[in-house]
């Protein structure tokens, strides 16, 4: 079968698909989900393996998809991954993974071995009592063991994301950077998008990417090719440390929005077909899939979803909706 390019309204090729596997986590982060209380998926209503890759499979056989990202909530949660890293592998896209890195010290190498490629590993704090504040749990040991096992693994690239927020971590940016330097992975500074469980985002403590960058840039200077940082089609702009320590990135989500080269969609764990991570509507393809639906159904489903992506989110603005699903229900 040929694949056809899947085109949005805007003339975006859409080739990226985001798999949230599951909305549970072993973290319960303060800007993410609230410490009780989260009603989690009933087992069934999560999308088997089998099913999500069917709908990996139509993605990149009909529509020419090159890239999977596998998300949560907290993938490694999930029973059997290397599984379904291996049935995703065998589609020979560029297969990576956004995890909190908890687990990996014992299971970077098997997923390596599966066929997963690169890996972002999310980190928000150095220190270890305030992750332990950040992430209501005790585990920054574990995921700094989990970054150096992915290393270890051949997993590249490693990179690693903080999401920084005024007042919580925004002193750590030089810390961070440091720590990236020395051990060879990519930091990649997120803006703080209204997407918590809790509520309580607001644009005072959002730190913009060039606030980020400039501090950086004060103590190692830093190289933005084409004047601005390089926009691939990843939403980090990438910046290259001047003295040859690798490079670090920003996502200014808030800030400068790169909804222009969005190429993406995502599937929840629940398999509610989301054309952007700020969407306030879904396609249900779990009942296409379970209810006897043909590929050609589901691809037709996928076809009209992304016919109706917008041109952008409007965080800030007053007509900005916010999701009714945070993170963690959507799969970042
Ligand atoms: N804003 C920005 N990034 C977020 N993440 C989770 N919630 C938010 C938010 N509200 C990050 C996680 C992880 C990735 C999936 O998204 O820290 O790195
Ligand atoms: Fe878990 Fe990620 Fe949400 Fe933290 S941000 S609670 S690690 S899903």
């Amino acid at each position: 079968m040929v694949a056809t390019a899947l085109l949005d309204p805007y003339n975006r090729t859409v080739r990226d698909l985001r798999i949230s596997i599951t909305d549970r986590c072993n973290f319960r982060c303060t800007y993410c989900m609230p410490e009780e209380g989260m009603k989690w998926l009933p087992r069934d209503e999560l999308l088997t393996y089998e099913e999500l890759t069917r709908v990996a499979r139509i993605c990149v056989e009909r529509f020419g998809f090159e890239s999977i990202r596998i998300t949560g909530g907290e993938p490694t949660v999930r029973a059997h991954l290397p599984v379904l890293i291996r049935h995703l592998a065998e589609l020979g896209v560029d297969l990576a993974m956004t995890t909190n890195g908890a687990t990996l010290s014992h299971q970077a190498a098997e997923l390596a071995r599966s066929g997963l490629r690169r890996i972002n590993i999310s980190c928000d704090s150095l220190r270890p009592d305030r992750f332990a504040a950040i992430t209501c749990r005790d585990a920054l040991g574990a995921v700094l063991a989990g970054i150096d096992a992915s290393l270890a693994a051949g997993l590249d690239p490693v990179k690693v994301n903080c999401v920084v927020v005024r007042g919580l971590n925004d002193d750590e940016i030089l810390d961070f950077a440091a720590f990236g330097r020395a051990k060879g992975v990519e930091l990649r500074f997120i803006e703080w998008m209204p997407l918590d469980g809790g509520g309580q985002w607001n644009m005072g403590q959002v730190v913009p990417a060039t606030e980020i960058v400039a501090a950086i840039d004060a103590e190692w200077p830093l190289v933005a090719p084409g004047g601005g940082g390089v926009r691939d089609s990843a939403p980090a702009e990438s910046y290259t440390y001047a003295d040859g320590a690798g490079r670090v990135g920003v996502i200014a989500s808030v800030t400068r929005p790169f909804c222009e080269s969005c190429d993406r969609i995502r599937v929840t764990a629940e398999g509610q077909l989301r054309n952007c991570l700020f969407s306030v509507r879904e396609t249900d393809l779990r009942g296409i899939l379970r209810g006897g639906g043909t590929d050609d159904d589901l691809a037709s489903a996928i076809e009209a979803e992304v016919g109706r992506k917008w041109a952008g989110h409007s965080i800030g603005q007053v007509h900005f909706t916010r999701p009714a699903r945070s993170m963690s229900q959507i799969g970042g």
